[in-house]
């Protein structure tokens, strides 16, 4: 399937348009971003990284009966999916407390959640993503109560496969966000899930091994992305 045209250039991913209406190809480069874009570096080889840990991840949720709108993998740094009215929406799942919800409510990073919190975000870099609630969805129509249910669910049940395959390398899953779209009118995964949107440490030492090394200009990204890769059994040659 060719690329016929840019259609959007995100932060880390450019979406280009095929000759099948129905299909995009997402391209991942090896930029990486922090502070809603305002700080941007590059990292060799993060784009192919991604590409196979998100088509390995979204192979398993599918497995798993997650509707994705992974299609195929056309090359190091492209997969084929489907077009996706995407929800304006992120939806967050946290086993852990970090990040955003140790700032917003002063608790002690590690703290085990128990039932695992669910947060949503507005997707709007220019208001920093601001954290909303399930009403604003229905006063502002971003989504509607049945689809946001839906989302709901299918992110406690991409928690529980997730939880238990990282667990099995030997990491914990603190936490993730996921991105939904409507296909047909059906609610459907899409955009990426990867060390950039979720938070992966290590078992033993506790280590982070996702972007907060970035953030937090810990060192050693990619080393970190990679080990990841290479502790789930994702071929990146
Ligand atoms: P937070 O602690 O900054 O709220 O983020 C929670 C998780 O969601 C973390 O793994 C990063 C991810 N996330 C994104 O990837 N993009 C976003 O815009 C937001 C709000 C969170």
């Amino acid at each position: 399937m060719q690329k016929v045209a840019e259609l959007y250039r995100g932060k880390a991913k450019t979406v280009y348009t095929t000759e099948d209406a129905d299909l995009l190809v997402l391209e991942f480069r090896n930029d990486t971003s922090a502070l809603d874009g305002e700080r941007i570096e590059q990292f060799d080889r993060k784009g192919m990284v991604n590409n196979k840990f998100n088509y390995f991840i979204m192979s398993k949720l599918e497995e798993a009966g997650i509707p994705t709108q992974m299609v195929r993998l056309l090359s190091d740094t492209e997969v084929l999916v489907k077009k996706l009215d995407m929800v304006p929406v992120e939806c967050v799942i946290r086993n852990r407390a970090a990040g955003s919800l140790v700032r917003r409510l002063g608790i002690k990073e590690g703290l085990e959640l128990n039932p695992p919190v669910f947060d949503l975000f507005l997707k709007n870099d220019a208001m920093h993503d601001p954290m909303i609630n399930e009403s604003y969805c229905q006063t502002f129509g971003w989504v509607n109560e049945s689809n946001l249910a839906r989302m709901k669910a299918l992110s406690y049940q991409a928690n529980q496969v997730l939880s238990k395959l990282f667990d099995e390398a030997g990491l914990i899953l603190v936490d993730f966000k996921l991105e939904f779209g409507l296909f047909k009118g059906e609610v459907v995964l899409g955009d990426e899930f990867s060390p950039d949107g979720s938070r992966l440490w290590d078992k033993t030492t506790l280590n982070k091994m996702d972007k907060d090394r970035f953030r937090q200009s810990l060192g050693g990204l990619i080393e970190a992305y990679e080990e990841v890769a290479h502790r789930l059994g994702i071929n990146l040659d």
